[in-house]
């Protein structure tokens, strides 16, 4: 995996709810970069002083003229307020290139059900997945079950309802709403939380026969997901049909940390760490308080990166020997855990021959 960094010019700003924006960015020096549907952008954005990373997924499809990210507002957020404050059209904008493993590529000799349940900006990576889909797998089904807290917080509103009017029999929007609002002009069918109950109720008159595959991608609030996982595992779907991405770490204590591949855990103490990335071999000493990435960082080495908090598997590795410790271990799946990788950004060692290939 290069780690290439970009300066892209923000050609357009949509704004797509009161706290949501779309920034469509150029695709560099007129060369096309490749992507995945589902995959995401880091931006780097320079505040006071500082280089600050985030990731935003791609809405877009890459046959599209521009690469866009759709950025939501969060309260007492640092980066995504600037962005919403501050943008411009016109202005570069440093960025990683595309990355993630939640994706989905289309083949055209599949005929699939796919299901797509998204939470309020949780929609960004499913947006370009269901395009994607329409566009080039003309067998497949979608059913995307979008959940907002109103009518007025739909992202894409215009755009989904155009794609179910040009696709009717391939895809299937159900938005199901927190809030219902007294005035609204358009339907409101399903108010309530999207829930596993709710989800159960949704599927059960949602299923077409004649799918040779079925597969569930979710993307939203923390909440939202557990249900739907709930529902599917009620529902016996085989976990390696369902794929999720989360933008925020996980509250709950039953999805953290990992000790890979560890009989016992052991203290956390300064060790050093073997690095293999692009074909060079580094030793790097990983204090108690810093972690694998942290400490190649600083060390110089060009390590790719992104979220920071074990969420998107930007820094990815695969440890050859030893064990590692993960204070996070949201954005690997078991079987992933099960065949080794890491992820630096939230890795401690806990032997002294610990060996991490990236890439
Ligand atoms: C793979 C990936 C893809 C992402 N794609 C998108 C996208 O397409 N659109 C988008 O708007 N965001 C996306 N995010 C989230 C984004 O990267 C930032 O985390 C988000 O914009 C908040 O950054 P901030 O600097 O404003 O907040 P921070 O200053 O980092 O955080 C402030 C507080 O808000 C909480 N918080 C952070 N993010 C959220 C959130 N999304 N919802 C609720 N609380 C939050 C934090 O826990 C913290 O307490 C994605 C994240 C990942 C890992
Ligand atoms: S940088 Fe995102 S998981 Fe490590």
């Amino acid at each position: 995996m290069s780690n290439a960094y970009y300066n892209m010019k923000v050609a357009d700003i949509t704004q797509e709810t009161a706290d949501a924006i779309t920034l469509h960015l150029e695709h560099p020096e007129k060369n096309k970069i490749s992507y995945i549907p589902g995959q995401f952008l880091t931006l780097i954005i320079p505040i006071d002083g500082k280089k600050v990373r985030r990731s935003y997924s791609l809405c877009s499809i890459p046959e599209d003229p521009y690469f866009s990210v759709t950025i939501k507002r969060v309260e007492g957020g640092l980066v995504s307020n600037y962005i919403a404050d501050n943008v411009k059209v016109g202005q570069e904008i440093e960025v990683m290139a595309p990355l993630g493993n939640f994706n989905v590529k289309a083949d055209a000799n599949l005929k699939r059900h796919l299901f797509f349940f998204g939470g309020g900006s949780g929609i960004t990576p499913l947006m370009s997945m269901t395009q994607s889909i329409l566009k080039h797998e003309p067998q497949s089904r979608i059913t995307l079950i979008y959940g907002n807290r109103d009518l007025n917080c739909v992202i894409f509103k215009n755009a989904l309802s155009k794609l179910e009017k040009q696709y009717p029999d391939r895809l299937k929007i159900i938005h199901v709403f927190n809030e219902a609002i007294a005035d609204a002009t358009e339907p409101q069918e399903n108010i309530g939380l999207l829930d596993r109950t709710m989800v159960l109720q949704l599927l059960e008159n949602l299923k077409v026969p004649g799918y040779t595959q079925e597969s569930y991608y979710m993307c939203g609030p923390e909440g939202m997901m557990n249900e739907v996982r709930d529902a599917l595992q009620f529902m016996r779907v085989p976990s390696s049909q369902v794929f999720k991405e989360s933008f925020t770490a996980p509250t709950t204590v039953e999805d953290h940390g990992a000790d890979v591949s560890a009989e016992e855990s052991d203290e956390i103490i300064t060790r050093t760490v073997t690095i293999i990335y692009e074909g060079d071999e580094y030793q790097v000493e990983v204090k108690p308080d810093e972690t694998i990435l942290e400490a190649g960082l600083k060390a110089d080495i060009d390590l790719p990166y992104s979220c920071q908090a074990g969420l998107c598997t930007a820094c990815r590795g695969k440890c050859l020997s030893g064990r590692v410790h993960l204070d996070e271990r949201e954005g690997l799946s078991d079987s992933e855990i099960d065949q080794g990788y890491v992820l630096n950004c939230v890795g401690h060692p806990l032997t002294a021959d610990v060996v991490i290939e990236i890439g």
